[in-house]
């Protein structure tokens, strides 16, 4: 029997951005609840909801401050609750973002670890004496910055380290006490029904014990994200990385049917080596190739292969086009690309992540300097790493605020332009739209075995267009996508039947594909 994670479309939500229900300008989780009939009728099988908890939002949520309640922004703990109930209740499985590699500055935790040198909890995070010379005890950089990863505490006078902003102390896995109090704000969850955990940068939960320095990186030049001034065999992926998946798989093993997503960033050799060697790590480390790779149908479709070829046995694959971190899919390549896009995600052998706007067709927004946002582009300004423009609040209509908040209240980042005509409202009444054609991917892809489980063959095809095959017993279908702005002849065997077209109609079998066109021929 498959798992549900398999055959299932996963969708992003970003709290902040998707429906506002208080008139405070920001997204919250009675809002989610409220749009939860919408994403039946989307037809997705689970939500990951990014965080929500407690926090001083210095990185917008990702600096925890209590992993078991809510912050009040979002609402409150029972609030939470009902979202796993009410999903629940429509078929819809939640997943809850779990950052793992640090909390904020103001986790209690933290406040009594960095009280004094001999406080119990002093060795939950990574504190590191200086230099003889008082300077940081090595190299290792800061992701927000690039500056030096380590904060001194004149209290204390022991340097501690971060990866993001200094409000975001490193935890230290290799503490058992620790281990086992996080371990235990899982079970908090899992307990309530959470059906599993997006695993906030997995792949850094562990560092080199030694503290060594990381090489510099041959391939950096000025104006490059200064962070990757260095290459990083100590920050990331060390080979202890594959005992700590295991801690936390061992935990959702206690449950049923529970999902661990690791959001890891390494090619495809290291990524799969995080489904573990028998399979018992994360069962999807998220594959972000799609998004780093260029957009042409040769390039992709040698990340499908190379990626196919990577996976182990009994590893199951997973696509992502986009999500919190990255400029959004239209807005990378180009509008017309969008529909192709979504159809390759909703048709390849693998779970599928949709970031919420994705089925519309929202492509990033205009952030005026006066309303940025993210740390990060507060930091390193003009670089294009800002994520504001991809976090833009969810399009439902045409009115003032998107239907995001009311009319009079200012969101916390700007609607994007084009809101007027890209929005929910206006797509679902049109029945060529976005929103329209993803629904019916979403529903063939449910329909047919082939499409959620079958096997994957990539076929040859003309310049420009990525063909493949997707199988099962008795069941087979070809997916053709042109890549390119004009008719390209393809044919894809004598019998074959269209049965979709991201025009959402129905050309004749024997035409050839038009601009920027997806099919799927049943064969
Ligand atoms: C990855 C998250 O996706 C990103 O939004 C966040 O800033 C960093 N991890 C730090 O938690």
């Amino acid at each position: 029997m498959a798992h549900w994670w398999q055959t299932g479309i996963v969708y992003q939500i970003y709290p902040r951005s998707f429906q506002d229900s208080n008139d405070d300008g920001i997204g919250d989780l009675p809002g989610i609840i409220e749009r939860l009939d919408y994403l039946q009728w989307l037809g997705v099988d689970a939500i990951w909801v990014s965080p929500f908890y407690p926090s001083p939002m210095k990185d917008f949520g990702y600096d925890v401050a209590d992993y078991t309640d809510v912050d009040p922004i979002f609402g409150t703990l029972s609030d939470a609750e009902q979202l796993i109930a009410e999903a629940h209740a429509r078929n819809i499985k939640i997943i809850f973002d779990l950052v793992v590699n640090h909390t904020s500055d103001q986790h209690p935790w933290f406040l009594e670890s960095r009280s004094s040198r001999d406080n119990p909890k002093r060795d939950w995070y990574m504190w590191a004496d200086p230099k003889p010379d008082g300077s940081p005890p090595n190299n290792w950089l800061g992701h927000f910055d690039g500056e030096s990863a380590w904060e001194w505490d004149e209290a204390t006078e022991q340097y501690y380290y971060h990866t993001f902003l200094a409000e975001q102390p490193e935890l230290n896995w290799r503490n058992p006490e620790m281990r086992a109090a996080m371990l235990d704000n899982m079970r908090f969850w899992f307990d309530r029904g959470v059906d599993g955990f997006r695993l906030d940068v997995s792949y850094r939960a562990m560092k080199d014990a030694e503290l060594r320095d990381n090489p510099p990186n041959p391939d950096w030049e000025p104006g490059m994200d200064p962070f990757r001034r260095l290459l990083e065999p100590h920050t990331r992926n060390i080979p202890e990385i594959h005992t700590f998946n295991k801690w936390l798989r061992e935990v959702a093993d206690e449950y049923e049917e529970r999902v661990l997503i690791g959001e890891i960033s390494l090619p495809f050799e290291e990524l799969v080596k995080h489904y573990g060697e028998n399979n018992d790590e994360l069962h999807l480390p998220f594959n972000f190739d799609l998004i780093h790779r260029e957009w042409t149908a040769e390039e992709i479709r040698s990340s499908i292969a190379d990626y196919e070829a990577a996976l182990p046995e009994g590893a199951w694959p997973n696509y992502v086009l986009g999500n919190h971190d990255q400029h959004r899919f239209g807005s990378r390549t180009a509008p017309e690309q969008i529909r192709i896009g979504m159809m390759l995600l909703l048709t390849l052998r693998g779970t599928p992540t949709v970031y919420y706007g994705e089925e519309i067709g929202m492509l990033d927004g205009d952030i005026p300097l006066n309303r940025v946002q993210d740390p990060w582009e507060k930091n390193v300004p003009g670089l294009g790493l800002g994520r504001d423009p991809e976090r833009t609040p969810m399009q439902w209509d045409a009115s003032p605020q998107a239907g995001f908040t009311s009319e009079g209240v200012e969101a916390w980042l700007p609607i994007a332009s084009g809101y007027t005509t890209i929005n929910v409202n206006n797509e679902r009444s049109e029945p060529a739209s976005i929103l329209m054609m993803t629904r019916s991917l979403i529903r063939l892809r449910r329909d047919h075995a082939a499409l959620h489980l079958g096997g994957q063959t990539l076929l040859d095809a003309p310049e420009g267009v990525l063909a493949y095959e997707r199988q099962v017993e008795g069941e087979r279908f070809v997916v053709a996508l042109n890549f390119r702005g004009e008719y390209t002849a393809f044919a894809a065997g004598d019998e074959g039947n269209i049965v979709f077209s991201t025009y959402m109609d129905l050309p004749p079998a024997d035409s050839p594909l038009r601009p920027h066109e997806g099919r799927l021929l049943r064969i």
